[in-house]
């Protein structure tokens, strides 16, 4: 099983961006060790990161005929874009929305995910562990 995560926007930051928000792991932390938990689970996981809402449509575009699955966090595109929704929807592999905090618990304009919608699930709160868990439920998924 292939896996296609991508990371949206300001995530490039993650380290120096408000850390007491999203922790002190940069990107490079994060993804080493979403990639040791993907091995653990038999997962090939690539990676990318945009800050463009157009350039992650075009990644979900491409992954539909590349990967098994997509777990997406999206950043403050998932409170707003119709865009990135609409191309969840426009593709059949599963796709599963990650946070790094609890949206549910912050300003009221992080409590909506428009994207999510679009999503088989969505996992935030748990930091690193939300993609971890995300992975899991996709390889739970493939198995059905
Ligand atoms: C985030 C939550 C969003 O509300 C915020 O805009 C982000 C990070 C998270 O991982 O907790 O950029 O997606």
């Amino acid at each position: 099983m292939r896996v296609l995560i991508i990371h949206g926007p300001n995530l490039n930051l993650l380290g120096e961006r408000e850390p007491d928000i999203y922790g002190t792991m940069t990107l490079a932390e994060l993804n080493d060790s979403i990639a040791v938990a993907a091995k653990a689970l038999g997962v090939g996981v690539e990676f990318v990161q945009f800050n463009a809402e157009g350039e992650i449509i075009t990644a979900i575009h491409d992954a539909r005929t590349r990967y098994d699955g997509i777990v997406i966090n999206p950043g403050a595109y998932a409170h707003y874009s119709y865009a990135i929704a609409d191309a969840i929807s426009s593709v059949r592999i599963p796709v599963i929305e990650a946070h790094l905090s609890n949206t549910s618990a912050r300003e009221a304009h992080r409590r909506v995910s428009v994207t999510a919608a679009s999503c088989a699930g969505m996992i935030c709160g748990f930091g690193a562990a939300s993609y971890v868990l995300a992975l899991r439920a996709l390889a739970q998924k493939a198995e059905k």
